[in-house]
């Protein structure tokens, strides 16, 4: 807990949710949108940022590395850009808050220029490991020097002469792809990455948009091989940021839970490196209809309808991972409620997210009155076909997601479920409760 947490409680909704709402946009995007935008020459103007404090750190960052950011609207920002390569020495240490996709895309960002920088976080982040990042760009010739297990704070000299990297990507991570890539774009020559599995392919999609030379190559062992052509000049362009499905995921599942309900999320990113949990929900029998499929800013999107459906057990491949890796939390909820047991395998990187989840999921869990049981890296959730008993307070330890997946758990239980602190929230989703409530949702505050 932090010295201004906030405890909120979640109780059975009175009736069923229903309305149509937009969730708020895309973290993955925009921090991607602000970054290239102060890497690109000329003008970005973004619609539907998200105005999380994850992204605004990047903001923060980005400003601080001499781009000029402006806010001009809800969720309408301009940023105008220094070229690639053209960024400044920042003053003072940039404090990336609860954000990892922040703290290790700017560490490649970074590497690739010739200034010194220093990268700190909150308790959370400063637990999480950089040296995934680190290890590979300091083969271009960055240096850094960072605490005990390569933890921030992290103190980056970036390379006056990158050099261009090879690398193959030990665990599937689109952060430490992108850090790669992001590297890349300051070094001459092919920048190679090869991820063991597809990751959510947002910087590649992007950088192409912002006129990049960007090749992608699916293999045959389910992985991809990208090449960077290096050193191109990136052209300001307007971004569209999309619904976050990972966001859309916490109303969705509350709309299948609470009995009667129809929920409508509106111009969701349904990019299928993101849409694992949508495909998992409709492997469990969930009620989704996708409708208005469209392109907006190189993403697929579309309206997504809930309804509320009984829900069975499934078995979650190990290679669907890194298409739900954020998901897994209120994927969870949802097998507490199903009736049989839910096996999610291979879920080793969700130890090391904003908490260790797979410890935090599996303890708020049993607090609750459901069964699970960790087997090796597999999360195994007992379901009964009801909803758990509740009357627990969870510990969210700093993670948005894990508060967020036990507030909706709390609409559906006997008794209410409590959590120590609902301030992270707002690292991802600003208007959570607000949005719930308006769906017909019950959830108390101070
Ligand atoms: C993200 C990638 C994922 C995800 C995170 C956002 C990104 O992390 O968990 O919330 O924007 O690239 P990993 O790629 O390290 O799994």
């Amino acid at each position: 807990m932090t010295e201004t947490a906030k405890p909120m409680t979640a109780r059975a909704a009175a009736g069923p949710l229903s309305g149509s709402v937009r969730v708020p946009g895309d973290k993955s995007i925009s921090h991607r949108a602000l970054m290239l935008g102060a890497l690109a020459v000329g003008e970005t103007r973004i619609k539907g940022l998200l105005e999380g404090e994850d992204v605004l750190r990047t903001a923060a960052a980005m400003r601080a590395l001499g781009a000029e950011v402006k806010r001009t609207g809800e969720g309408a920002w301009t940023v105008h850009g220094r070229g690639v390569g053209g960024l400044a020495e920042p003053a003072d240490v940039l404090d990336m808050g609860n954000s990892g996709t922040a703290a290790r895309l700017l560490t490649g960002i970074i590497a690739g220029h010739p200034i010194f920088a220093v990268l700190t976080g909150d308790a959370s982040l400063r637990r999480r490991p950089m040296g995934r990042v680190t290890g590979p760009l300091a083969q271009s010739g960055a240096e850094f020097w960072a605490r005990e297990g390569g933890r921030l704070p992290l103190a980056i000299r970036g390379a006056a002469d990158p050099m261009p990297l090879d690398y193959t990507l030990p665990v599937a991570s689109a952060q430490v792809k992108s850090a790669v890539l992001l590297a890349g774009l300051c070094a001459p020559g092919i920048t190679r990455v090869v991820e063991p599995r597809a990751t959510r392919d947002h910087t590649e999609t992007m950088l192409r948009g912002f006129g990049a030379a960007v090749e992608v190559q699916a293999r045959a062992d389910g992985g991809r091989e990208i090449r960077l052509a290096g050193q191109p000049e990136l052209a300001g362009r307007p971004v569209a940021v999309p619904a976050d499905p990972s966001s859309a995921a916490f109303p969705a599942v509350a709309a299948l839970l609470v009995p009667g309900s129809s929920v409508t999320l509106e111009g969701v990113g349904m990019n299928p490196l993101r849409a694992g949990l949508y495909t998992t929900l409709a492997e469990m029998g969930a009620d989704l209809a996708i409708a208005g499929e469209r392109d907006e800013a190189g993403e697929r999107v579309a309206d997504l309808t809930v309804s509320s459906s009984p829900l069975r057990g499934v078995d979650v491949p190990a290679e669907r991972a890194p298409a739900m890796i954020d998901e897994y939390p209120i994927l969870a909820v949802a097998a507490a409620c199903a009736a049989g047991t839910t096996r999610m395998r291979g879920l080793a990187e969700l130890r090391v997210k904003e908490s260790d989840r797979l410890a935090a999921i599996a303890a708020g869990l049993a607090a609750c009155g459901a069964r699970t049981e960790i087997e090796g890296d597999d999360l195994l959730v007992h379901g009964t076909g009801m909803p758990p008993q509740g009357g627990a307070t969870v510990a969210t330890q700093m993670d948005h997601r894990i508060a967020m997946a036990f507030l909706v758990l709390g609409q559906v239980t006997a008794e209410p479920v409590a959590i120590d602190d609902g301030s992270f929230i707002d690292t991802s989703f600003p208007g959570f409760v607000a949005l719930m409530r308006g769906l017909g949702a019950t959830i108390e505050t101070p």
